[in-house]
């Protein structure tokens, strides 16, 4: 996996007086570099193969602009996510659809922009899509290979009791793909997403193999076997995923037709860093708690998955001593519970986390109505702003006070 992407102290101090913090800073070299490094080590395979990049990971127009000029295809989850691939000018033909639970509306609106791919993921989108007629070129079968993954409970979706797909071991995904072929829908694709920051790559090459054993099972038109994300990334001490044994390992499994990914995470998680300025610093009970500008709203994901982050102090670089990092918002949001930061930290030091460039921006919240951060791409040529910080008038363009 690509090394992850830090500011030295003057690009940093240089960005915080240009923009402000909190700050979420991409790295467009590291994003490249890490998807060229997926590119490279699906060489191993014999299949043709596709990338797609799962845009609910960071959804900013400029981040997918940069994936879709580097050859992926985009995943989306929602209209929404599907207006920001079209911002990013990405060619229909080019974008999958994927959900749980979307409406007859949100088909029909995805199928009338000329999406390429629709994944089937329940009944209901199989009787929404045949009524609509089929429109998009693509039509996948979400399978649920009941794996046993270990993984964090919210993000384990290939287990036995998830929500998404159709079960193969019950035979509902069996079942499902007779309905689809009664109704009329040329179903050629099969797709599964087993979960989230995958270690074992193992668990793929279980995934795959699952999607092989149900075509034998169920001959067909099979041409995209897509084995969706996860792959895992290295926050803070984890050893990295070493892609070309597990693109080797998935080669020997023998599929013959198309074997798509979508990666998220990986693609975009070690191009990010969030710079924060430092504020109140205490001592509770024997611990240093730094408090920063920022916390829960723009980085939920330690409240949500106990996420670790690795943090340091630009200017400062020599970090010895412990201390907590807290946010701003009204509880006891912790960023960081082990941070090792400086022993002369003072207040409007800068620090930057790091790895967060997947489901920090995307999962931002205004929680205590602190307006969203601000995103900055750094290019060859420069920091450009991708994404301006969200004003106090934004968020509350939506209100409609009451005539009392
Ligand atoms: N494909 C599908 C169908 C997915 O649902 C996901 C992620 C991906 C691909 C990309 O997975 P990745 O490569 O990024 O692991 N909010 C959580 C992660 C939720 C992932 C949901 N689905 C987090 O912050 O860890």
């Amino acid at each position: 996996m690509v090394p992850g992407f830090g500011l030295d102290a003057d690009s940093a101090e240089y960005l915080r007086r240009s923009f402000g913090t909190p700050l979420y800073v991409l790295d467009e070299a590291t994003i490249v570099r890490s998807i060229g490094s997926f590119r490279e080590a699906l060489g191993r395979l014999p299949n043709k193969t596709r990338i797609s990049y799962a845009s609910k990971a960071n959804s900013t127009v400029a981040v997918l602009q940069v994936a879709a000029r580097e050859g992926c295809h985009i995943d989306v989850a929602s209209l929404g996510e599907l207006a920001a691939a079209e911002m990013a000018g990405v060619d229909p033909t080019n974008i999958t659809f994927h959900g749980n639970n979307r409406s007859r509306h949100e088909l029909e609106e995805a199928l009338r922009k000329g999406i390429g791919e629709i994944v089937l993921d329940c009944l209901e989108d199989i009787e929404n899509v045949a009524a609509l007629g089929q429109a998009s070129s693509q039509v996948s079968l979400r399978v649920n290979p009941s794996l046993e993954t270990g993984l964090h409970p919210k993000i384990d979706t290939g287990s036995a009791l998830s929500k998404f797909g159709f079960t193969i071991a019950d035979g509902q995904a069996k079942h499902a793909l007779t309905c689809a072929l009664d109704l009329g829908l040329s179903v050629t694709g099969l797709h599964l997403h087993i979960g989230s920051q995958i270690f074992d790559s193992e668990l793929h090459s279980r995934g795959l193999r699952a999607l092989v054993d149900f075509c034998k099972v169920c001959p067909g038109n099979w041409q995209l076997l897509n084995v969706g994300g996860g792959y895992g990334v290295s926050y803070v001490d984890e050893a990295p995923l070493d892609l070309n044994q597990l693109f080797t390992n998935l080669g020997a499994i023998g599929a013959d037709a198309i074997i798509g990914i979508e990666p998220g995470r990986a693609l975009v998680a070690s191009a990010g860093v969030t710079l924060y300025t430092v504020g109140a610093i205490k001592h509770v009970n024997g611990v240093r708690m730094v408090a920063v500008d920022g916390g829960l709203a723009d980085n939920p994901r330690p409240a949500l998955y106990g996420a670790r982050y690795r943090v340091t102090c630009p200017a400062k670089p020599n970090s010895v001593s412990l201390a907590k990092i807290v946010g701003r918002h009204c509880e006891n949001d912790v960023l960081i519970e082990e941070a090792l930061l400086p022993h002369d930290l003072r207040g409007g030091d800068l620090l930057q986390v790091h790895c967060t460039g997947a489901y920090n921006s995307s999962m931002a919240s205004n929680y205590n109505r602190y307006p969203r951060p601000a995103a900055v791409l750094m290019r060859e040529t420069g920091a450009v702003l991708v994404q301006r910080r969200e004003t106090i008038e934004d968020m509350l363009l939506r209100e409609v006070p009451l005539g009392i």
